[in-house]
Parts: C-alpha cells; structure tokens; sequence
C-alpha cells in the first residue's frame, strides 16, 4: 500500500505524467522470479494445449491479449506525411526519430490472428454513432490513432477543442459519425493547478466520490464510451472523501496519511462502474487497462531514457510492483462491474493492452517529443517520454483489438 512514497520532490514537476520511483532491483532475484514465471507460463500452455486439443481437435483457444509481436515489412497504414492529425508529441517521424525499427511489427495473438482495423468496415457500422474517449493523454494517444487510421476513408473535421486541446472532437460528414475525447485524467473530479508544462504549482485535490462532471453530464449522448485512467493516480494528491480531506499521495511534507495509490484509484473505479450500472442509458462500454512505462537508466525527472530498438521478448520484461497493482485493481473492478452489467444488459468490453504494451520499450518517442531535439546540440539533455507511444506506432494494435472485439 504505502509504495513509492516521494523521497524526491521533483515527484510533480513532471512535464510529462509524473511516475512513481521505483527501487532498485535485485537483478538475479528478477531474473530468477522471471525464469521460474516462464517455466510456470510454458507449462500451463502446454497443459492448456493438450486439453485444448483432446477437446476441440484445435491448438488451443485464442485469448487476442495473449501473444507476441512478429515482424511486420509492410509496415503501418499509415504516416506523419499520410495523416495530419498527429500530435506534434507523438510524430516521431516528423521529430527526426533515426531508428524506424518499431514500425515493422504486428501484434500475433497465439492460436489466432489479428487482423488489421478495417477503415470501411468501422465506418460502415459506426454509421450515425458517436463515441466518447474519457480518460487521459494516453487515451487521447489512442483517438489519434484511430483517426489516423479512418482517415484513410474519411477526413474528419475537427468540430470542438478546448483551450488546451485535451477536450476534442471529430466528426466524419459523410458517416455522421462523432470520435470525441472528453479530458478526465482521473475519471473523478479533481482540481489542478498546472502550468502548460505540466508543472504542479500545488497539490492537485482528488475527490473520489465525485464524478468528473463534463463527462457525466455528456455521458447520455455516446453510443459508445471507451474508458481508461491510472497514470495520474501517481502524481501527488490530496484526497477528499465526503467533503474531507482523507489523506494524500506523495506529500510527505503535509502532516496527512499517505494512501498509497490502491485506495484512490480503486475508490475512483468503484464509481465510474457503479455510475455505469446505475444509468438508463446503455452505451457499449469498452474499460482499456493500464500501460506501462519504459523508463531505464533513471526515471522521468534523473535522465530516464528508452533507447531499445526492439520490442522484449516473451518474459523478457514483466513490468514493475506498480504495474501489476494497478493493473489488478482494474481487472478486479471490471470484473465485478462487467458481472452486475451483465444482468441489466449493459455491454462491457474490456480491452486488455497491458500485455502487447509491456512487450514494446521501443515504441515511445524518448527524445522526439520535440522537433529535432539534436539538431543543435548531438549531446543536448531532453526530457524523455517513455509514457506516450510513437503514432504510427503500438497503439494502432490497440485500435485494430477494439475493432475486432466490437465488430466481429
Ligand atoms: C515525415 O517524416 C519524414 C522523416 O521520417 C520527414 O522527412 C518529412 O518531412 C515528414 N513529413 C511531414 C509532413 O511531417
Ligand atoms: C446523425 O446521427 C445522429 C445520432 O448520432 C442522429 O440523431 C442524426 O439524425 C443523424 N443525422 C443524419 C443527418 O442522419
Ligand atoms: C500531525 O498530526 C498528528 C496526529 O494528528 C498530531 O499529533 C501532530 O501534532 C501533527 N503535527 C503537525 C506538525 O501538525
Ligand atoms: C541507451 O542509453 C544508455 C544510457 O544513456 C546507454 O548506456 C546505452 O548504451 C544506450 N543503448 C543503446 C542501444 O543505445
């Protein structure tokens, strides 16, 4: 619980998503745990495969969250010269990213495949529907790709943003279909007082029993509402409950109880799923898991880069205590709400890309958040992002595992 207690007070003058720290790792104790956890996976497969094949005479049951990433020469659909609707943070290409690797790669669930998001199709189903991606910049990450890759039939207008951008929407004439992204980083209220660097001026204030109001208000109006949230739980909070202060997260200096991030997150999830049930109105729910991060050689705020070139093999990385916390904190409170859902005829996905995500450190922007960062100086110091993805890039599996989910 009491995990990643700040022992630095850089913890929130993150430009990007501030993260916690992580403790050093005992590599041989990790490479033990990671052996015995691939020998414990290859058996369970194996056991599985055999049942599998007694069973349905087939090489086992496809599970589209499970698998590896194999090379790919044909490359994305699409590129920074293809698709002008690519956050500047996220075009590697145009940024100067050197190695271009990470393009050639397509996710291969085992026992099955994936194909790639059929424009058309989508488009032909989603005739007339609106959608709503509530959550944060990882998720607005993920409605870049995906009109990226509809573009290709259709150019949306952009009919709505905000004054930072975070709040945005597009809308395909022809299709009359609404992509919109709705900015709650906590998917609860919460009041921050940021600058446009992202830099914390004060504590943002958490309330976890109070729902993000733009998008409970809008939330009528979405035929379907994709969700997803974690990363900001990191960063330092005061928390509220029932209009008092409860605690904090990071804030070692303010004499309050440090929370940890399972009690806020988990709290926060209680409530966007309860909210969900309780609601007359049925959009089909798609709840997307955690990703994590691809910080080494230091975090975020101590020189933190990811230079890998290549996505980790099976087991070679297995993600760190935070990832795995959270992450079972999500799937822990889908599954119960996707349980009541089902008895009231809500339709709830979930779209599991920690996995496929886990397994590509080399499909961050690192240093080409910005234009060229070395054009000037080869040995400049830049601030990484190892958080968001590279667009073309990993998150277009993501887009191409919810098409196959809501379509076929
Ligand atoms: C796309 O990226 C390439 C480098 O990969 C660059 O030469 C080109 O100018 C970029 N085009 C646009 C429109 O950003
Ligand atoms: C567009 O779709 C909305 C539902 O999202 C519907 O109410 C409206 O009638 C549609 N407009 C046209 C011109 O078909
Ligand atoms: C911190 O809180 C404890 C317990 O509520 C209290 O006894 C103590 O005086 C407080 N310290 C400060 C510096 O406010
Ligand atoms: C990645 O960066 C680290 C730290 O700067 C460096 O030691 C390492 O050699 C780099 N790896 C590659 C493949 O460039």
């Amino acid at each position: 619980m009491a995990m990643d207690v700040g022992s630095d007070s850089d913890s929130d003058s993150s430009p990007l998503l501030s993260l916690p720290k992580k403790k050093e790792n005992n590599r041989t104790i990790v490479k033990f745990a990671v052996a015995a956890i691939a020998v414990g996976v290859l058996a369970i497969f194996l056991f599985f495969s055999v049942v599998g094949n007694s069973k349905n005479g087939e090489g086992g049951q496809c599970n589209l969250f499970n698998g590896r990433w194999i090379p790919h020469p044909s490359g994305p659909s699409y590129n920074n010269g293809s698709c002008n609707f690519i956050d500047d943070a996220d075009n590697c290409l145009k940024n100067g990213r050197p190695n271009t690797e990470y393009l050639y790669w397509r996710w291969k669930p085992y026992h099955c495949d994936l194909p790639p998001l059929d424009p058309e199709k989508f488009m032909n189903t989603m005739q007339d529907k609106s959608w709503a991606l509530i959550g944060d910049s990882i998720l607005r990450n993920q409605m870049m790709s995906m009109i990226c890759l509809l573009s290709k039939v259709e150019e949306p207008v952009e009919v709505y943003h905000d004054e930072a951008y975070k709040s945005r929407s597009f809308y395909f004439p022809s299709h009359n279909l609404t992509i919109a992204t709705i900015w709650a980083p906590f998917l609860v209220k919460s009041v921050t007082d940021e600058d446009d660097d992202g830099k914390a001026k004060n504590e943002i204030q958490l309330y976890v029993d109070v729902l993000e109001k733009e998008w409970e208000a809008n939330y009528h109006k979405y035929d379907f509402v994709l969700i997803s949230g974690g990363q900001w739980f990191t960063k330092t909070t005061v928390v509220w409950e029932n209009n008092q202060v409860i605690g904090c997260h990071n804030c070692r200096e303010k004499n309050l109880t440090e929370l940890g991030l399972e009690y806020p997150y988990r709290k926060a999830l209680e409530l966007v799923f309860s909210f969900i049930s309780k609601s007359d109105h049925k959009p089909v729910v798609i709840f997307r898991t955690w990703t994590p991060d691809h910080f080494e050689y230091g975090e975020w705020f101590s020189g933190g880069v990811c230079n890998r070139t290549e996505p980790y093999k099976e087991g070679q990385f297995n993600g760190r205590a935070c990832d795995h916390m959270m992450r079972n904190i999500e799937i822990e409170e889908f599954r119960k709400a996707a349980a009541v859902g089902s008895k009231d005829g809500h339709d709830m996905e979930l779209l599991d890309v920690y996995q496929l995500s886990l397994l590509r450190p080399d499909g961050h922007p690192g240093p080409y958040r910005r234009y060229h960062p070395f054009d000037k100086d080869k040995d400049a110091k830049v601030q990484n992002d190892c958080l968001h993805w590279c667009l073309p890039g990993p998150v277009d599996a993501w887009n191409d595992l919810m098409a196959k989910m809501l379509l076929d």
